[in-house]
């Protein structure tokens, strides 16, 4: 591939965590562009700048379709992706997949959905105070609200939401037997399956709804592409602003003087989500893209074929970006972080995700001032294997005030 020696795997050893993984300095510094070499054996490359980031995500030459890359032509060892999931398409197929969502995701609707967002976090508020600290804010907090709120937003029926969740922390939890991530993965589409007959018959203001009655015939899916479309935004659309909202709770308490700053001018909230993202980039990596020709990037000669990996983690972080990158600064007039991708597969959910955190976060530093952490750093789990980074659970107390 190239005579620089590659590097083995994607970075991961944090020496903090709640910096990216501590190689990206260095890779940032010295080899930007560099070849890596996957747990399977297979080769690619991983670009750690800003700009290299930025150009794979915006660039038509680079292409999300697994069946592209000489990778998985020759050797293919990942799952493949379900019909409809058009997270893994390139347009203009992807195009006409995400233009049946979006309507969804206007920022009207997103306006409208504030104050559900907002009567969730005052329930589960209302619910750990009466439990009284501490308590795990993932299970009571963090978790519940993106994933009622995605759920609404498909037609997920209240007495599914707890198997749905059980369902789709099995199938991210890189900890599980194979065995029993299969067996979530059939039972989750026997749901979706299930829910795609109910939702024919008797039809809601809901994603599924729209999808099963579309308005053309353009516009028609079968029924395994319903499910696969529906999976994604499932998974995509909790898992990701769960571990924001737990880790990003622990981030500000341990960052006092921004706490400080942000309780003395709540305005301060929609530049403290957007440093909060920038600083944490939790989705660490972004899919991977297939070169369609050869090209050269940041000096390097990448040849149709190969695949290329772009780390937001180490991106958000880069020095020629962003001044002072490794400090969290509540009020940093800078919006142009990757955390959510860039391009045409910027994530669909952004403006949900942000409401979701300026809404959760406000609302759980108002209601416990004396909110801390309540076992030391070396107790809290990291999720330091996973794309989507963050922490399993997170203990919290306060001082009760009744
Ligand atoms: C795509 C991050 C919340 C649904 C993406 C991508 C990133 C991302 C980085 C682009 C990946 C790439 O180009 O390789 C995040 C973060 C979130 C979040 C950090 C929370 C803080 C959500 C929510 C939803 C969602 C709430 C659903 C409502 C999606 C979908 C895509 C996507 C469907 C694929 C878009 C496409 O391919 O056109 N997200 N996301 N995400 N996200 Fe999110």
């Amino acid at each position: 591939m190239n005579e620089m020696p590659p590097v083995q795997g994607l970075p991961t050893h944090r020496s903090c965590p709640y910096d990216p993984p501590d190689d990206y300095t260095r890779l940032r510094a010295e080899r930007p562009v560099v070849p890596i070499v996957y747990p399977d054996g297979n080769q690619g490359w991983l670009l750690s700048r800003y700009e290299d980031v930025k150009t794979l995500l915006t660039d038509p030459r680079f292409s999300s379709e697994r069946s592209r890359s000489a990778r998985t032509r020759h050797r293919d060892t990942k799952p493949a992706m379900p019909p409809g999931a058009f997270i893994s398409m390139d347009p203009p197929e992807h195009t006409r997949y995400r233009r049946l969502v979006s309507g969804r995701f206007t920022t009207r609707k997103m306006r409208e959905l504030e104050p559900r967002v907002e009567a969730y976090a005052r329930q589960f508020l209302d619910r750990m105070e009466e439990k009284g600290g501490p308590v795990d804010l993932v299970e009571e907090y963090a978790l519940p609200i993106p994933s009622l709120v995605i759920s609404d937003l498909l037609g997920v029926p209240s007495g599914s939401r707890a198997d749905f969740q059980r369902w789709s922390a099995d199938v991210l939890n890189v900890e599980l037997p194979l065995d029993q991530i299969k067996a979530s993965i059939n039972e989750f589409s026997r749901f979706m399956q299930d829910l795609i007959a109910f939702k024919k018959k008797e039809p809601g203001d809901d994603l599924i709804s729209d999808l099963v009655h579309p308005g053309s015939e353009d516009d028609r899916l079968t029924d395994d592409e319903v499910a696969g479309l529906c999976t994604l935004m499932l998974i995509a659309g909790h898992e990701s602003t769960s571990n924001m909202l737990s880790l990003g709770t622990l981030v500000t308490l341990r960052n006092e003087d921004q706490l400080s700053a942000l309780r003395e001018n709540p305005a301060l909230i929609d530049s403290a989500v957007e440093e909060l993202l920038r600083y944490l980039s939790i989705v660490q990596f972004s899919f991977t893209r297939t070169a369609l020709e050869d090209m050269e990037i940041g000096g390097h000669r990448i040849e149709a074929g190969q695949t290329v990996v772009g780390a937001m983690v180490s991106a958000n972080r880069d020095p020629e970006s962003f001044p002072d990158p490794d400090r969290l600064i509540f009020d940093r007039q800078d919006a142009r972080n990757l955390a959510f991708g860039h391009g045409v597969h910027m994530c669909i959910g952004h403006q949900l995700a942000r409401i979701e955190m300026k809404v959760a976060f406000r609302r759980l530093f108002e209601r416990f001032p004396t909110l801390r952490i309540a076992v030391p750093d070396d107790q809290i789990r990291f999720k330091t294997d996973s794309v989507v980074y963050g922490v399993w659970e997170l203990p919290v107390t306060w001082d009760a005030t009744r």
